[in-house]
């Protein structure tokens, strides 16, 4: 099985973004469905957040100084994400903005994903060999397995509380 970095990236990006082509299928009124989409979508960014935050950009910016912008960049859409879900966490399906902010948590994050993909991987790939690429996506696949699942989990909660904070 491969490990490559952007591979493993690339196949969240695919599961998030079809949670987010089901949500826009939805109708007004489908609002346990929307609640249960929502939880799902938002257990994958908590779970793809985690291992971005805490291995890829790092190290990233560790091996290549050179894109350090578009890593702190990525933290702040990150963070705006964050924000979003946490927000979202608390509503109701039914509550008057959930839909509005649902939407507007996949315009930011559609947005984010196409940036890494269209501009951002290629930059890395480039940059980093086979070898390395392949050593951050098994430290990712072993983040994962240890990656909050909900945005109220701790680890969660504080990365969001200190980016606001610091
Ligand atoms: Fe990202
Ligand atoms: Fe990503």
């Amino acid at each position: 099985m491969s490990t490559d970095a952007i591979v493993l990236l690339k196949n969240d990006h695919k599961e998030i973004l079809k949670t987010f082509r089901d949500f826009e299928k939805l109708g007004p009124d489908a609002h346990v469905r929307k609640g249960q989409l929502v939880s799902r979508m938002i257990e994958l960014l908590t779970v793809h957040t985690y291992i971005e935050n805490e291995v890829m950009y790092p190290r990233v910016r560790e091996l290549l100084p050179e894109l350090e912008d578009d890593v702190l960049e990525s933290y702040e859409e990150h963070h705006v994400a964050d924000v979003l879900v946490m927000e979202l966490v608390a509503m109701k399906p039914d509550a008057e903005r959930f839909t509005a902010k649902t939407t507007v948590l996949i315009e930011n994050v559609r947005h984010h994903i196409e940036e890494e993909e269209k501009e951002w991987f290629p930059q890395v790939r480039e940059g980093l060999g086979r070898k390395q690429l392949q050593e951050i996506g098994a430290e990712m696949t072993e983040a994962k397995a240890k990656a909050p699942r909900t945005p109220a989990a701790p680890s969660a909660l504080k990365k969001t509380i200190d980016a606001v904070v610091k």
